[in-house]
């Protein structure tokens, strides 16, 4: 699949483009649409990373169906173009408590889109796996937590 250049390229917009985005008089209204928008996505990673983790664990019955669907999801959630989510100026530094983002986001380099990539790169291993067995599904588990993990410990505010 080619999950992994969407997000990654999204991101590397947003480290580039728009620093003029915010400036009109719109800019508060703006800037909170897209935070919300980017923590409804990681709402949804979460959703349906949940019926994976749980099915994984054995608190959630394996079922092939939900599980090819709660991996698919999953994928194309992380191959979405989020360009429009990350404008700069939307890290905590500028709107407070209203967003975890933190600056580094900004001023990272292409480390920020390894991370992107990474989650799209194990969410698709995970959307070929998740539908042909339990075992399939737990061997592609741990990529997928790793990718979200390694991205929050550097990137997000920890709470
Ligand atoms: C490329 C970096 C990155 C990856 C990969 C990533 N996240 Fe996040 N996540 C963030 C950032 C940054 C925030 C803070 C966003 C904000 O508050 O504006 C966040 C916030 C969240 C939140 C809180 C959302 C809210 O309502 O405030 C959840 C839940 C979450 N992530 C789950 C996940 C899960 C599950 C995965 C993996 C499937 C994942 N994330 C992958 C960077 C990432």
């Amino acid at each position: 699949m080619k999950t992994g250049i969407t997000l990654a390229t999204g991101l590397a917009f947003a480290a580039t483009l728009g620093t003029a985005a915010l400036s009109d008089g719109h800019a508060d209204k703006a800037a909170l649409a897209a935070v919300k928008a980017r923590q409804a996505t990681m709402q949804l990673y979460a959703f349906n990373l949940g019926i994976l983790g749980g099915m994984a664990k054995g608190a959630i019955e394996y079922n092939a169906d939900a599980a090819s669907a709660a991996a698919t999801n999953l994928a194309s959630l992380s191959s979405m173009n989020q360009m429009a989510m990350w404008p700069p100026g939307t890290d905590n530094g500028a709107l407070g408590d209203a967003t975890a983002a933190l600056p580094a986001i900004w001023n990272d380099g292409g480390k920020v889109m390894e991370a992107g990539m990474s989650l799209a790169t194990a969410s698709a291993a995970m959307a070929e796996a998740a539908g042909g067995g339990l075992d399939g599904l737990r061997g592609a588990i741990g990529a997928v937590g790793k990718s979200c993990g390694g991205c929050h410990d550097t990137y997000r505010k920890p709470k």
